[in-house]
């Protein structure tokens, strides 16, 4: 029997209109625009400065809605990816679910920081493999704004916020969607990119207020290290397992935290960097929404095409990493 295989049938993206320019972080930090560009590559980020994770998500997911030509009572699952939920609880999916509409769904939040779109993308692609699910939404959203402390410049030159969402649905063609698959975790490195306050294990008091716990901690040195390796190599796998070399793959669509990485990544790959997706520059680090925010920029331009192999690569906080191979069957919006 064909295995029944998900693929992309709409996907959209949502940022906030302010922007944060790495001179204005000049005021806030001692911290300069040349020493961002050239560490990170990253030259601005946008703020929501209104509202929370679940209304960036809102304004994505209405644009694969309104692509598709579907009313939210037909999803079926949504799966939201985010390190900033709303909330502890309920579920940014529930809250997302009242705001559409979506009655007829059930969802999850799922925490695996920047690499949360993969795992997110991954539970989605198995929910419809199994034959039990048709339209699954995945969503990677994050107002990393909420968590970042605005007097530490090691991490708040790096983030912004943003929302991806894509649908699932059961491809016509097995040999086009979501091919394959690889996740990594590894507890150890929790140590090195964390945010201590506000959990059961430190909750929120006026102590932990004042020590600043309630903000993301990273030691950027050492996360750099085993991103460049674990990326580049969770991306390698990948591709040897699916016997695909540099030339067979059209885009990489790596995780968006600092140019240096992305760009270790795609030489241990042997990938050009005209078919890196890029746009940390005006973005900077939106965590869970990095990956689906590429991926639908490029979409909208038309520089995406049917049976291209697409290789998604991202390494975060946990530590957790992992790739996907999506072998593209999206017509690009000018055509369709
Ligand atoms: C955070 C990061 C950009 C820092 O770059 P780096 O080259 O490692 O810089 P370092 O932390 O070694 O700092 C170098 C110097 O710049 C200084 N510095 C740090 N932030 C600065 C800033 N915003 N502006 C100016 N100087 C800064 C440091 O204090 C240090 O000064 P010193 O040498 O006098 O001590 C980089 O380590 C990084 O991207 N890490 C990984 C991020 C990541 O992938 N996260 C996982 C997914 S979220």
């Amino acid at each position: 029997m064909t295995p029944r295989r998900a693929t992309i049938t709409a996907i959209g993206h949502y940022v906030p209109e302010k922007v944060l320019s790495n001179k204005e972080l000049e005021k806030m930090v001692d911290t300069n625009d040349e020493w961002i560009r050239s560490r990170t590559g990253i030259r601005e980020r946008r703020i929501l400065a209104q509202g929370a994770t679940s209304d960036l998500a809102v304004k994505a997911i209405e644009k694969v809605l309104e692509f598709r030509g579907i009313n939210a009572t037909e999803i079926e699952v949504i799966i939201v990816a985010t390190v900033t939920p709303d909330m502890f609880f309920p579920a940014t999916a529930c809250i997302i679910q009242d705001k559409i509409g979506a009655h007829n769904a059930w969802g999850f939040d799922l925490s695996a920081a920047c690499s949360g779109f993969l795992y997110a993308l991954t539970t989605g692609a198995k929910l419809v493999e199994s034959g039990t699910y048709s339209k699954v939404l995945v969503v990677g959203a994050d107002k990393m704004s909420s968590i970042v402390d605005y007097k530490d410049r090691n991490t708040c030159i790096l983030f912004g916020d943003g929302a991806g969402a894509v649908l699932l649905e059961p491809s016509d063609d097995p040999g086009y969607g979501v091919l394959d698959n690889r996740l990594y975790t590894d507890g150890s490195g929790g140590a090195y990119l964390y945010m201590k306050g506000g959990g059961s294990l430190h909750p929120a008091t006026h102590e932990t207020v004042d020590k600043r716990m309630h903000y993301i901690y990273q030691d950027g040195k050492a996360v750099f290290k085993v991103a460049v390796i674990g990326m580049a190599e969770v991306a390698s796998e990948i591709m040897q397992r699916n016997n695909l070399k540099g030339d067979d793959v059209a885009w990489l669509v790596p995780h968006q935290a600092n140019l240096r990485i992305i760009d270790a990544t795609a030489d241990r790959m042997g990938i050009s960097r005209d078919k890196v997706m890029i746009n940390i520059d005006k973005y900077g680090n939106t965590t869970a929404a990095t990956i689906p925010l590429c991926l639908s920029e490029w979409w909208e331009c038309g520089k995406l095409k049917r049976g291209q192999n697409i290789v998604l690569a991202a390494f975060g906080a946990g530590y957790t990493w992992g790739a996907s191979l999506v072998k593209w069957s999206l017509a690009n919006p000018a055509k369709s």
